[in-house]
C-alpha cells in the first residue's frame, strides 16, 4: 500500500480564478441559508399540552372540493401561529373550523381538551372588513362589546377609551366608521376585539386590503399588543414576509387537497422590524419552500366555486343593541 500514489485531496477553494472570485459571495449565501435553517425549526407540540388541538381534520364542501385533508395542528397557549399558503389551500376553511363557523366533515377541533361544536366566547374571528357597526361611533362600538361582556355601564367609557389608546386612536372616540381610513377602521375593530377579551384571536387576512405602509404599522401594532397581552393568535395570510414578521410559528399549507406541509417555529427575537436582514433572508427561504411544495401549476383550469360564507359579525354573533 505504501508504494501506491496518494489520491489527490480536493482543495477547499475552487481553482478557477473566475469561480474563486465568486467564492466569498457563495460562502456568505450558504451561511445565510444555514442560519435561516437554524432560525426555522420544526414545531412539535403534544395535543395534551395544546390550547387548540386539531386532529385529522377534513372538510369537503357540497361541490366536492376537498378544502382540507388530514390536518393535524396543535397550538400552545400564547403562541402566534400564522397559516401561510397560496389562495385556495384551505386557510380560511381551517380558521372557520377553529371558530366553529364551519362544521368539518371529518376530524375534531378541541379547545383546552374539549371538542368544540360551534362558536364560543373564548374565540373571536376577525376579517379583512373591519365589520364595525356603522351606526355606532368608535367608542360606541367598544362600549357595546363591553356591555355584551357584562361590564357595568359606569366603567364602559373609561375602559373603551383605554382600548382606543392601546390601538393609538385617541381623538377619534366620537367618529363614525365611515369617517375613518381603512387602517383606522382596522384599529377600531382590533380595539373592540380586545375589549371582548377572547383567549383566542382568529384573524383572516385582516390587513389584506390596506396599503403597504399602513399594513406595516398594523403589523407592528398587533405585535406589540400580542407581546403585552399574550393572547393565542391564529393569523391567516398569503404574505410570507407578514407571516414571518408576526409569527412565533408558521404553518405552510398547500392546495388540492388543502393540507399542512410544514410546521415551523420562527426563532427570531421580538419585536421584529420589517427591514430586519434575518427576516428578509428567511422570507426568501420560505418562498422557496412554498414553491417546492406547490409544485407545477395544474394544466386544466379549475372551476371556481362560490366564495366561502362570510359572516358579517364576530364568531360570537353580536346583535344590534337595544335602544
Ligand atoms: N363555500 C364554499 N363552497 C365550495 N367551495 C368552497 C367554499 N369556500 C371555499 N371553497 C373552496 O375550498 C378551497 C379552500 O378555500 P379557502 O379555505 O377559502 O382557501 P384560502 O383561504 O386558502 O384561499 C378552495 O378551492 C375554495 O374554492
Ligand atoms: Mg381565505
Amino acid at each position: 500500500m505504501r508504494g501506491l500514489p496518494m489520491p489527490s485531496v480536493p482543495s477547499p477553494l475552487p481553482t478557477s480564478p473566475h469561480v474563486r472570485s465568486l467564492w466569498p459571495m457563495l460562502r456568505a449565501l450558504l451561511g445565510r441559508w444555514r442560519s435561516s435553517l437554524r432560525l426555522l425549526r420544526p414545531a412539535h407540540v403534544e395535543a395534551n399540552r395544546a390550547k387548540i388541538a386539531v386532529a385529522q381534520l377534513g372538510h369537503q364542501y357540497a361541490n366536492k372540493v376537498v378544502a382540507l385533508q388530514d390536518v393535524d395542528l396543535n397550538v400552545r397557549s400564547g403562541e402566534f401561529v400564522c397559516l401561510l399558503g397560496p389562495s385556495g389551500c384551505g386557510k380560511s376553511t381551517l380558521l372557520y373550523a377553529l371558530a366553529g363557523q364551519v362544521k368539518p366533515t371529518g376530524g375534531t377541533v378541541s379547545i383546552d381538551g374539549k371538542p368544540i361544536h360551534g362558536p364560543g366566547p373564548e374565540r373571536l374571528l376577525m376579517f379583512q372588513e373591519a365589520a364595525l357597526f356603522p351606526w355606532l361611533t368608535v367608542r360606541g362600538n367598544i362600549t357595546f362589546a363591553l356591555a355584551a361582556k357584562g361590564v357595568p355601564r359606569a366603567q364602559r367609557k373609561e375602559r373603551a377609551d383605554a382600548f382606543i389608546r392601546r390601538v393609538q386612536l385617541t381623538g377619534f372616540e366620537d367618529t363614525l366608521p365611515h369617517q375613518l381610513s381603512g387602517g383606522m377602521k382596522m384599529r377600531a375593530s382590533l380595539a373592540r376585539a380586545l375589549a371582548m377579551d377572547p383567549a383566542v384571536l382568529l384573524m383572516d387576512e385582516p390587513f389584506g386590503s390596506l396599503d403597504a405602509q399602513t399594513r406595516i404599522h398594523m403589523q407592528e401594532l398587533l405585535q406589540s399588543i400580542w407581546m403585552r397581552t399574550g393572547k393565542t393568535v391564529v393569523f391567516v395570510t398569503h404574505d410570507v414576509h407578514e407571516a414571518l414578521m408576526l409569527g412565533t410559528r408558521v404553518v405552510l399549507m398547500a392546495p388540492r387537497p388543502g393540507r399542512v406541509v410544514r410546521d415551523l417555529e420562527v426563532h427570531l427575537p421580538m419585536p421584529r422590524k420589517p427591514e430586519d436582514a434575518g427576516l428578509n433572508e428567511m422570507t426568501r427561504h420560505v418562498r422557496e419552500l412554498l414553491r417546492q411544495v406547490e409544485g407545477p401549476a395544474p394544466r386544466e383550469p379549475v372551476p371556481r366555486p362560490p366564495p366561502a360564507p362570510h359572516p358579517a359579525v364576530p364568531a360570537h354573533g353580536l346583535a344590534r343593541p337595544a335602544r
